[in-house]
């Protein structure tokens, strides 16, 4: 099984060039099956997640062809069926934005429920009730969606919680339903506008978004199209925090400032010097670090995939941080591991109290989801000593070359795969 190797310390410091947003990718990778003509997508980030969804795609008769530098072409008019049940599609998240394409398309879809990372209790009752309301008859069976219609009809649709997943899913659907579909307390999420954004260039008619009411004007039919994805926020926020922890001065390029402004802020708050530009963001770390409070929110409020790479900071700030986190009920399984590496974090309900400690020291750690696992890896190159951090797959669902890039910003960091490797990259980081 792969691990992560480090040895901590070394201001990270140079330039880092941001891929394509994996939440994004996947529903407009997703939405591209909705054509039968080809389409182009750039910027796609070449991650586990991502790879998944492809293949589920290729499973159901689509044509995937990827080229090199993050384009992917998809060919919808191949797809010979509308049941998803593979191993790939049980493995991600956002497999079930294929409910919301294919019920579209094809007015049927039975697409496995999906997994994820296990953060907490992850309800689709509101993607239901949006398929529902325009017009799906859907079911859950043998650990299946099933959705089926006859007709798909615009509808008035309230979401009772802010859901990135079920906006995007309904907007799926509802580009090709009959009338108008409007989202209410829509979740206005970067992803969510680049996801519209894509489908209006296939000739869907979505407007609204980035704001908490989508309207959709439903059309017949979807043509092919070219389209770049945004970059990734959390990646870029990722890389900001690493440089923050790190005492470091990282440039990450290839980024929308804006999309970060709450990372930003908070990175400010506690002592570091942020400077933007057009599509970079430049975080100059300081040797003392002060505590802040946080509560994760939706967009434009602090991201929830945020949330463990700040606590990995704010471990090393002087002074009480408050971590409240507002969206996911078990985010905090990643605090033990942070505990063994020396942080005095103590986990109450949704809440996370942070004494700083002046410093971390190397430990055998695992990454408990994605995020948590990003968050290990920041520690990791502030601790003193060497981190092992075991469980990697987490990690490689969502960043792409992420050891390559930590090692370009000057890291001593290494994948490897044996305990040959692990000894041998010891011997060679001393
Ligand atoms: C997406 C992101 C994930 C991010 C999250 C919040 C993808 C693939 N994943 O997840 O990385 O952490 O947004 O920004 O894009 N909820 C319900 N019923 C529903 C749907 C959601 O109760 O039908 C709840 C969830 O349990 C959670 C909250 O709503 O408490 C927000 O979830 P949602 O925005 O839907 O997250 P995901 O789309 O699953």
């Amino acid at each position: 099984m792969s691990q992560y190797v480090m040895k901590g310390g070394n201001p990270l410091s140079g330039e880092v060039l941001v891929a394509g947003a994996k939440n994004a990718a996947l529903g407009i990778l997703a939405g591209a099956i909705m054509t039968n003509d080809p389409v182009t997508i750039e910027n796609v980030p070449m991650v586990q997640d991502i790879e998944f969804l492809l293949d589920a795609i290729r499973d159901i008769g689509g044509t995937v062809e990827c080229r090199p530098g993050g384009t992917v072409m998809i060919d919808g008019s191949t797809i010979r069926k509308t049941m998803v049940n593979n191993d790939y599609i049980q493995k991600l998240r956002g497999g079930y934005y294929l409910v919301g394409a294919l019920l579209g398309k094809y007015h049927h879809a039975e697409v496995d429920l999906p997994g994820g990372c296990n953060i907490g209790s992850r309800p689709i009752d509101q993607h239901i009730k949006g398929f529902r309301a325009i017009g799906a008859d859907v079911k859950i069976r043998n650990g299946m969606i099933l959705a089926h219609s006859s007709r798909l009809v615009g509808a008035h649709i309230y979401l009772d919680i802010v859901s990135v997943g079920a906006t995007i899913n309904i907007m799926l659907a509802a580009s090709t339903a009959e009338g108008k579909t409007i989202i209410e307390n829509a979740a206005k999420e970067p992803h969510v506008v680049d996801v519209a954004n894509m489908l209006n260039s296939m000739g869907a008619n979505i407007k609204g978004a980035g704001t908490d009411v989508i309207r959709i004007n439903g059309v017949t039919s979807l043509h092919g199209a070219e389209y770049t994805i945004i970059p990734d926020q959390i990646e870029a926020g990722t890389f900001m925090m690493a440089a923050a922890a790190t005492k470091g001065d990282v440039t990450v390029r290839n980024v929308i400032p804006k999309h970060l402004e709450s990372i930003s802020s908070k990175l400010r708050e506690i002592g570091c010097e942020i400077v933007e530009d057009d599509d970079a963001v430049r975080v100059i770390g300081r040797n003392h670090l002060h505590s802040t409070h946080i509560k994760t929110l939706p967009y434009p409020g602090f991201p929830t995939d945020m949330q463990p790479q700040m606590a990995a900071v704010l471990a090393l700030a002087e002074g009480t941080s408050v971590v409240t986190e507002s969206i996911f009920e078990n985010r905090y399984k990643y605090v033990d591991e942070l505990v063994r590496m020396g942080a005095n974090v103590k986990v109450e309900g949704s809440v996370a109290i942070i004494d700083g400690v002046s410093s971390l020291s190397g430990a055998k750690v695992l990454a408990t989801d994605l995020r948590a696992g990003a968050a290990m890896v920041i520690a990791g190159l502030a601790a003193d000593g060497y981190t092992v951090v075991d469980e990697v797959a987490h990690i490689e669902r969502g960043y792409e070359n992420f050891v390559e890039k930590l090692q370009g910003l000057g890291a001593d960091i290494a994948r490897v795969d044996n305990e040959r490797d692990l000894q041998k990259f010891k011997m060679r980081v001393v």
